[in-house]
Formats: structure tokens, sequence, C-alpha cells
């Protein structure tokens, strides 16, 4: 049942927020536990729906997985080759990142394993993994239209280890791959032209894989795994998400007025830039202070409203900010002049078509903008926005937060025709806005 949401105009917010754990490190948290030797104990686990996904099907495959209490989690694996085959298909829901990743780790192994989501991944290319398993063995009993699930792989008794070129910048293709990788026997190389996030390739080294990432051309990477390593359970403590972060940061530097805290946000560069960005446009964000958790660099924002401007954003920025352009055209929005945002082709095979559903949200808020081939240009109003309208959300949870965080700015109030998706990545998103001065219900 879709859940509509509307968000008002208030006072200025105020406070201090922790966004709830890494969505990517958290899938990745339950997919090594499963694969590893021994126990893996999880701290700070984003208990959103995507991720409980990810856990049922490691349990499917095999593992024991325990909750022990908020954000507390324990997975007993059964070893890279132990997996189990799956009694069930395995519905990953709106989880692209869960089903992906998790495509690569059964793919590669001598079971047969059925992958089905909801309406939204239904729609969402798989091509991309399936590409990369055939060349290393896997059979594609079934599958959905255009090579979508619902589907069916077969893994091969040993794959094959192969070097892949990923064809777009995709964490996922490449994390695919190497989870592939780790049942392989010899080195599985993966060449990205642009450097994706690395949770993948630090998670393997953490486990004991041996992995060696060196620099390939401008801005590429290329990564080299030795394969059929013994992956022993290790600690892992997931900070906080910096895609869940951007809501209440870009909220504070449109409500006039705001001043906010944000605690022990995960910095790692290939996930930070919106930060970059929102400084380039004049955003007073400062940190207060910094530390590591769990290997990663975290700080903790100091995040004032503030006079954008409008600016050009790079397209090979795209991927350390690919989860945040739906927010930052709402900051854009707010800003002072034409912001265009280039290279965007990805965000069509979003949770949704994000293109479209951020443009025709801006367009429902009284906001001038335009998509010029692969490019979203937003015309600033520099404050004034009038807000008002309905915005679609296609079972997307980032478009639904990104409308309500400029409900909260906009002179009329914006509604989202469905809430219930935000839960897939950000449950305590609505008591966690409300608590910093919003008016979200
Ligand atoms: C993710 C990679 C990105 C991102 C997604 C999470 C990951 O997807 O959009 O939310 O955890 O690897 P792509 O690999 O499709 O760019």
């Amino acid at each position: 049942m879709p859940v509509p949401v509307t968000a008002r105009r208030r006072g200025p917010l105020a406070g201090s927020v922790r966004v709830p754990g890494d969505k990517s490190i958290s899938h990745r948290a339950m997919i090594f536990g499963l694969l590893a030797i021994g126990e893996t104990a999880i701290t700070g686990l984003l208990e959103g729906e995507d991720v409980m996904r990810t856990a049922d099907a490691a349990r499917a495959l095999g593992a024991i997985v325990h909750h022990d209490g908020p954000g507390a989690w324990r997975v007993r694996g059964v070893g890279v080759g132990g997996l189990r085959e799956p009694a069930d298909r395995l519905d990953f829901g709106n989880a692209g990142t869960g089903s992906r990743l998790m495509m690569g780790v059964c793919g590669a192994h001598p079971i047969t394993t059925t992958f089905d989501g909801d309406a939204s991944l239904r729609k969402r290319p798989m091509r991309r993994i399936l590409d990369p398993l055939e060349l290393m063995g896997t059979v594609i009993v079934s599958q959905g239209e255009g090579g979508r699930v619902p589907l069916t792989l077969r893994g091969p008794k040993e794959a094959l280890p192969i070097t892949y070129r990923t064809p777009v910048a995709s964490a996922q293709i490449k994390s695919a791959v190497l989870l592939a990788g780790l049942a392989a026997p010899g080195e599985t190389t993966v060449i990205e032209a642009e450097a994706t996030r690395d949770h993948t390739e630090r998670m393997l080294i953490h486990f004991g894989a041996d992995v060696v990432v060196t620099p390939e051309g401008v801005h590429g990477r290329k990564i080299v795994l030795k394969g059929q390593p013994e992956l022993q359970a290790a600690p892992i403590v997931v900070p906080a998400d910096p895609s869940s972060a951007a809501f209440p940061l870009v909220a504070a530097l449109i409500v006039p007025g705001s001043d906010i805290l944000i605690e022990s946000v995960m910095t790692n560069p290939l996930r930070s830039g919106l930060l970059t960005t929102l400084r380039e446009m004049g955003a007073d964000i400062t940190i207060e202070s910094q530390a590591n958790e769990g290997g990663e660099a975290v700080a903790t924002l100091r995040v004032r409203a503030s006079a954008l401007k409008g600016v050009v954003v790079p397209p090979e920025r795209a991927p350390s900010m690919i989860d945040e352009y739906p927010v930052l055209a709402v900051a854009a929005s707010f800003a002072t002049g034409t912001t265009r945002m280039c290279g965007l082709q990805e965000l069509r095979v979003k949770e949704s078509d994000r293109l479209a559903a951020v443009e025709a949200g801006l367009k429902a808020a009284g906001v001038t903008c335009a998509i010029e081939s692969d490019d979203l240009v937003v015309e600033g109003l520099g404050g004034a926005v009038a807000g008002g309208g309905i915005v679609a959300t296609h079972l997307d949870h980032r478009i639904a937060m990104s409308f309500l965080v400029m409900g909260l700015a906009t002179r009329k109030p914006m509604q989202v025709d469905d809430g219930a998706m935000i839960a897939t990545s950000f449950p305590s998103f609505i008591a966690l806005m409300n608590g910093l001065g919003g008016e979200l219900a």
C-alpha cells in the first residue's frame, strides 16, 4: 500500500544526528560473512529492507545469521565454495546491490539459483552482470525480457578467471566479477575507466584475500584478485552512510537559519562528490572532528544554511556522488543561477528513471529544469521555490526523501505519493528529520 507523506516549512533545523549505517558496506558485510570461515561480527549494520533481503539470501545459501541487538549481527559463514543451493527463489525486493552482488557469488558456484525482486528491480538491467558471468562459465537457465529478473543462474563446476573491463562506471559490476572471481582459480582482473566505490576491494583485503589495486589511466583503477582464497571472518564496523547524510545536509543548507551537526559520516573520497560540489556552490560545511571507523575515515559535519550558487558538475565526478544527484537537484533549485550536472546516463537505470523523476518533481514544485542529452540543467530560484506539487516516487526511496527535503523549504508543502520505500535505506528518516525541527507526516 502506498503511504503518501507531506513535508511543510517550519522554523530552522537544529540539533545533532547520526544517520544509519552505510548501505553498500552493510550488503557486503552480510555477503562476506557468508563467504568467510568462522563468525563475522558486524556492528552499525543498516537494518533497512534492502539489507534484510541480503541477510535472508545469506541464510538461504547456508549462513547462520544472528541478530544480537540494534545494528549488531553475527554471521557464521560457509567459506568460498561451500554455498548451499537455496530451496526457493531469492527475493531481493528493491535492492540492486544485493541482487547483483549475489549473482556474482552464486553464478560462480555449482548451484542453481533464482533471483527475483519488486516491480522496480524487475525493470533494471542485469545483462551488465550476466555478460561477465557467462564468460566465467555461468549458464543463464532463464531470464526475464532483456536479461531482467526473475532469472535463474547455474554456476559451473569451477569458474574461469577473466580479465574484464567494466563497460560503465559501476561498483556493482566490478564487485560481482570480483566476488565470482573468489571461486575461480588463478587471477581475476577488473579494469574500470573511472574509479568507483571501493568497499568490496577493502573488504576482500580485510578478510585476507590477495588483492592488488593500481591506477589505470587518468581516473581509473585495475584490481587483480587471486582466486580461491580462504576468507577468514573479521569484525566489521559499518560507518554512517554519506548517501543518507545527504538528506539532512541539504535540508540544513536550504532551510533558512539552520545549524546542525551530522555525526561521524563516512568520508571515503569515492563517496564524497556531493560535499565537493556543495562546497563549490558556497555551502557552509565545516568538519568538527575526524576519526577512523572500521578502516574508513569519518567526520562530524557542521552544516549551516547557506546562499548557494549554481555550478557545472563535471561528468567524471558522477561515480563519487551517483546516488546524490536527486538531492543535489533540490539544492540547485534554491541556488542563484544555473546548475548543470553532466554525464548522468546511469541515473536512468536506478531504482527509477531518476532523470525523469527529478525533472517531473522539480517542475511540480515550479522549478525550471531540462534534460539535455545526459545532462540535467536546473535554473535556481535563489531561495524562493513555490512547491505545492505531488511527486511520483516510482518505488524510489531517494526520490521520496529528496522531495520531502525540498518541502521543508518551499512556500507550499510538498507531497510524495509513497514514502514506504524509504524503509529500504533509511527507516528512521522521518523521525530523524522531525527531530531536527522538520514537519514531515
Ligand atoms: C552501489 C553502487 C552504485 C550505487 C548503488 C550502490 C554499490 O550502483 O548507485 O546505490 O553498493 O556497489 P552502480 O554500480 O550501478 O553504479
